[in-house]
């Protein structure tokens, strides 16, 4: 089982959203027996919630289910998970001082390293802005990058 898992910063925004799209992408290429997907927070102010309405409105749109609940991320993950995918680059900094000095060992990217050129290196948090039809614009370019880079890593 290759194991993905997404953080942001309260894992009920951008970090759900990611977790869906890429859900759905796997679960679409008949792949979803191959990869487990998950995703969890640097901070646990809204452990054990739902995703934000915003976040599960634009999911909603586009016909993509969640029901997932904020977790914060913790140290066993940055050992279980083979791809830890960072929404931006505070998120990033903050995993590797939870994981101490080179424990990472090349899993720990940013999600828009999977974008095409021209996008941006983090996904802006929406909680205060409202974007989130941009934050699903760039999460699932990413996503879609993200698993051709998986199915060309692992043969699939
Ligand atoms: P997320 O967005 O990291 O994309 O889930 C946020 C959610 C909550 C807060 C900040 C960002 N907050 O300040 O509670």
């Amino acid at each position: 089982m290759i194991k993905v898992l997404f953080i942001c910063l309260g894992n009920i925004c951008r970090s759900p959203m990611a977790e869906a799209v890429f859900q759905n992408l796997v679960s679409e290429a008949g792949l979803a027996g191959q990869i487990e997907i998950d995703s969890a927070g640097t901070a646990d102010w809204h452990s054990g919630e739902r995703a934000d309405r915003r976040t599960l409105a634009v999911l909603r749109q586009h016909a993509i289910p969640y029901d997932g609940r904020s977790r914060p991320v913790q140290p066993a993950d940055l050992r279980r998970f083979d791809y830890l995918l960072a929404m931006d680059s505070q998120n990033a900094a903050d995993l590797k001082r939870l994981a101490h000095s080179g424990a990472l060992d090349g899993k720990l990217h940013r999600l828009l390293d999977f974008a095409p050129a021209g996008y941006p290196q983090d996904v802006p948090d929406p909680y205060y802005d409202g974007r989130f039809d941009y934050v699903y614009e760039l999460v699932d370019a990413a996503s879609r990058g993200l698993l051709a880079h998986i199915r060309q890593e692992h043969r699939l």
